[in-house]
């Protein structure tokens, strides 16, 4: 066990391991920093700087990407002190502009209220925001390096080589699953995970035919933790790779045969972790919740039980307005608040990024559209 650092993230005493990074540590204690280009099982890259800290360091302040920077005893951490909220913003008006239409980074000019980007959008259908999170993974745990970045500066992008990925991706998918802004596809078929995912509902409807629950998580071997690190296997990217959908209806065909025999029963997928969206603030509608607001003013959001958001206001006092609402609104089960003396200018900004979002007014109605003008 190697040497434990004690140091300050946001005026809390955490412990980390010699080794960790800031992040780690972070999230070791709960702590939300927000990353794109980030996973536990690659090594940092550093790429998209949205992880950015502030780090006294020796009587050194400075700012730094927090995925990158290892702990040391004593370090003193903010994860959001203004400094770092006005860093971030600038990176996500940077990120709208190449992907205004990738839902995380909506999701995040959303959390940092970012309404737009003054910078000019090259191409408004560009999903990808080059984290190289799926590059990272084909290569240091698939071990395929089958996709890659090509060209620099504005033209960089990534790229299944059309002559290498025929050989050496070994259609996992996992690339697929990883990307966060899910702008990348792989041919169909992908073979063996959609294989195994038939397999498993195949084997549901079996159990429920024979007149069980459908309920085939049960473990009969005791489960060990796959390594995901299933490398390079000599000669697997040779095997034929079945180029027809392979279907489970009937008796398996040699196609199928062929792919299950491809099968590297990693179970990688299941490890990977999703990139962490900001934590929700939405609050229960309920008459104690709504007690709890300031009589301030500012701009409520009622959200149904899906947590679509059904109204967007900007009102004088935010407590008499929520209890007004928690007495006649049905349909709204949760609900959200910021105080903010501008409630107009929030107001809008906010239906604009939801109609930027889904197209449509809150609530589906143009109401509050009406209201506005
Ligand atoms: S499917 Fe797997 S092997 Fe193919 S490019 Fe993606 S990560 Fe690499
Ligand atoms: S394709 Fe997806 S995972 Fe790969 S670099 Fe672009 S955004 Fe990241
Ligand atoms: S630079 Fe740290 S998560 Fe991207």
């Amino acid at each position: 066990m190697g040497t434990v650092f004690n140091l300050t993230i946001n005026d809390r005493q955490v412990e980390a391991q010699e080794g960790m990074t800031i992040l780690e540590a972070a999230r070791s204690a709960d702590i939300y920093i927000p990353t794109l280009c980030s996973h536990p099982l690659l090594k940092p890259l550093g790429a998209c700087r949205l992880c950015v800290v502030e780090i006294t360091d020796g009587g050194r302040s400075l700012m730094g990407a927090s995925c990158t920077y290892p702990v040391a005893a004593g370090l003193d951490v903010k994860t959001d002190s203004p400094a770092v909220i006005e860093a971030r913003k600038v990176l996500i008006e940077l990120l709208l502009a190449r992907t205004p239409k990738a839902r995380i980074v909506q999701r995040l000019a959303q959390e940092y209220g970012v309404a737009n980007s003054r910078l000019r959008v090259a191409d408004p259908g560009e999903l990808c925001i080059l984290c190289g999170l799926c590059v990272r993974m084909c290569d240091e745990v698939v071990g395929a390096n089958a996709i890659n970045f090509v060209n620099r500066g504005t033209n960089r992008e990534v790229v299944f080589h059309p002559e290498v990925s025929a050989e050496a991706c070994v259609g996992c998918g996992v690339c697929t699953t990883l990307c966060p802004t899910e702008c990348l596809e792989i041919e169909k078929p992908y073979g063996v995970v959609a294989a195994v995912d038939m397999g498993r509902k195949a084997a549901v409807a079996i159990d429920k035919y024979l007149g069980g629950a459908g309920a085939i998580g049960e473990e009969l071997i005791e489960y060990e933790n796959p390594s995901p690190r299933i490398g390079k296997v000599p000669g697997f990217a040779d095997r034929p790779r079945s180029l027809e959908p392979c279907t489970l209806d009937a008796a398996p065909s040699g196609a199928a045969i062929g792919e299950a025999g491809r099968c590297l029963q990693c179970d990688l997928r299941l490890q990977l972790a999703a990139v962490k969206a900001p934590p929700e603030h939405y609050h229960a509608f309920n008459a104690e919740n709504v007690r709890q607001t300031p009589e301030e003013a500012g701009v409520i959001q009622l959200l149904d039980g899906d947590k679509m958001v059904v109204a967007i206001r900007g009102v004088m006092n935010i407590r008499q307005e929520l209890e007004r609402e928690v007495a006649k609104n049905e349909n709204a089960r949760w609900f959200e608040w910021e105080a903010d003396e501008m409630f107009t200018k929030r107001e809008s900004e906010l239906i604009q990024q939801y109609l930027q979002k889904y197209g449509k007014m809150p609530g589906g109605g143009m109401d509050e559209l009406d209201d506005l003008f």
